[in-house]
């Protein structure tokens, strides 16, 4: 897949955009909240389905840009172990828009280098559906560059139980049930994101302060970026300026910024318990 200057207008907005990213800088992984799809389609009185519709163009779109500009990896939260609330006609509809998705993208993913992993709670999904996830996962397998993660019936905190499951499943099936002790190493390597670095950039589309049961362990240190934007109008702009913003974010994860000289205040005697 042609990197993106080559794809871009020179002079363009998002030319300049791209101009002002610091390639070497860039966020390893980015988890992204899609939102709005319903509010897109209801503000152009149309069925929540074209939003959805609307919104599979939007994936398309950042899984080539990201892909494009070399980001590592790239985590969508597709279907939420909560989504299965909605009327059957609109779960259907997702699956039958997954469907597509996975029909028409196959040539850019296997050009693009670009690997597509499901995670979430597959068993539940369709059985049509968790074999054509499957095929794509296993003919993608091999792909090294972008990797694309689709949360799909994810839940954060179900993820936190599964992990720990296989803990304890582990432990009984090598015997060391008896010394486990757990620890955040442990416990990250039996998440469904096991190997992968944790996001550096979280985005939520239409406007939404919420993290939604999204990779709840894995965003501890996340920067976070909200748009009003719904997710159907997100688009390769969208992605360059969060990435813009996120580079200029000063990530401390608790310590100190690299611009702080000055010895942190001595509060042992402020009643704190610091
Ligand atoms: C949230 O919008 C979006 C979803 C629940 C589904 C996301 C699905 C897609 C982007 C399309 C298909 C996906 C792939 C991977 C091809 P909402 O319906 O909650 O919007 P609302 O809050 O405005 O009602």
């Amino acid at each position: 897949m042609r990197p993106l200057f080559e794809v871009l207008t020179p002079g363009s907005e998002e030319w300049s955009l791209a101009e002002s990213i610091d390639p070497a800088r860039l966020p390893a992984h980015i988890a992204i909240i899609m939102d709005g799809n319903g509010r897109w389609a209801r503000s152009r009185n149309l069925p929540r389905v074209a939003g959805h519709r609307a919104g599979a163009e939007a994936v398309r779109q950042t899984v080539e840009t990201c892909a494009r500009l070399g980001i590592r990896a790239l985590t969508l939260y597709a279907f939420s172990a909560e989504n299965w609330k909605r009327p059957a006609s609109e779960v259907n509809t997702l699956w039958n828009l997954l469907h597509l998705y996975l029909r028409q993208e196959m040539p850019t993913l296997q050009e693009g280098n670009i690997r597509l992993r499901p995670i979430g709670r597959m068993e539940a999904l369709p059985a049509a559906v968790q074999e054509e996830l499957r095929a794509a996962e296993r003919a993608t397998s091999s792909n090294t560059g972008l990797q694309v993660y689709l949360a799909l019936n994810y839940g954060g905190r179900l993820e936190l139980v599964d992990a720990f499951n296989s803990i304890l499943e582990h432990a009984r099936r090598t015997r060391s049930l008896h010394k486990l002790q757990i620890d955040e190493a442990m416990i990250a390597s039996h998440l469904y994101t096991a190997g992968v670095p944790d996001p550096d950039l979280l985005i939520r589309t239409s406007g939404e302060m919420r993290i939604s049961n999204f990779l709840l362990w894995q965003i501890a240190y996340a920067e976070i970026y909200v748009t009003n934007v719904l997710w159907p109008d997100f688009t390769r702009k969208d992605l360059l300026v969060a990435i813009l913003d996120y580079q200029q974010r000063d990530r401390r994860f608790g310590g100190l910024g690299a611009d702080v000289t000055q010895p942190a205040a001595d509060l042992s005697h402020a009643g704190l318990g610091f």
